[in-house]
């Protein structure tokens, strides 16, 4: 694979900083799709900055960022990201809040380093390349995983920092109920945790009126288990880019928010 400076101008690295893996690739910006292999390497723990930084470089090195140091690079974080700094730690370590995430990765790596949500990341490749290309209006990009991750989109354009996964419903903080760890912590059947969805969906459509759901995160890929059971009047679809999805969003978000050197 080529990967010289000159041809750089549509790619960009992503990286998606999980609980346990830490995930990037080169993007062809224009194919919304990987220009070569995606790297993992397990999150260290405790996951705290300096540590996830040193992995984050590791990543961005084996994708091709030594390559060409002017390649922008797009960072997916699973909490409110406020102008590049952490403001949350629901699924993280504690020692992130406050953290001026992408300084200290722009210093661990050496690159022009952007940070934003994993579901926002996730949510603006879905509405570029993937299950909302071709909807206009409001679209919310739902993650189901560890936690839930939001993103909401008007006409294509991000309103970064929704979580909606935790919403208060019936008491309940949304995503201790009806995120994909809930059901495998209590072991639902697809049935029982269908009916936390509902509620979950019926609530978020009750207020933001979204023109289209899409429905990410690992367990997507069984959408025909619990989809079918769901009864909204929002269309409901599941992710196409899956995985890829954080990565892809990162890469392009970076790289048109880039300022020329
Ligand atoms: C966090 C969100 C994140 C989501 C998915 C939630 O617990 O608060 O920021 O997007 O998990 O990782």
């Amino acid at each position: 694979m080529s990967r010289g400076a000159h041809t750089d101008a549509a790619r960009a690295i992503g990286v998606d900083i999980g609980g346990s893996g830490i995930k990037g690739a080169l993007v062809d910006l224009t194919a919304g799709d990987f220009a070569g292999e995606r790297v993992r390497i397990e999150t260290p723990r405790p996951s705290t900055p300096d540590a996830v930084a040193e992995v984050v470089a590791d990543v961005v090195s084996a994708v091709g960022g030594d390559d060409d140091h002017g390649l922008a690079v797009g960072v997916t974080f699973p909490a409110v990201v406020q102008h590049g700094v952490a403001r949350t730690a629901a699924n993280v370590d504690d020692t992130w809040i406050g953290t001026d995430v992408a300084e200290v990765l722009g210093r661990a790596t050496g690159h022009p380093v952007h940070v934003l949500n994993d579901a926002d990341a996730a949510g603006v490749a879905e509405a570029r390349f993937g299950a909302a290309a071709d909807t206009d209006g409001v679209v919310l990009v739902t993650t189901l995983g560890t936690g839930i991750g939001s993103a909401l989109l008007v006409d294509g354009h991000l309103v970064p920092n929704t979580e909606l996964g935790h919403l208060e419903i019936d008491g309940h903080d949304a995503e201790t109920r009806a995120a994909d760890s809930a059901r495998e912590r209590e072991d639902l059947s697809w049935e029982q945790w269908a009916k936390r969805l509902q509620r979950f969906y019926s609530v978020l459509e009750d207020l933001l009126w979204p023109d289209l759901i899409v429905v990410g995160g690992g367990v997507s890929k069984k959408h025909e288990k619990f989809l079918p059971l769901l009864d909204l009047r929002t269309p409901i679809v599941p992710a196409e880019l899956r995985n890829r999805a954080g990565i892809i969003g990162a890469a392009v978000v970076a790289a048109e928010l880039r300022t020329p050197a």
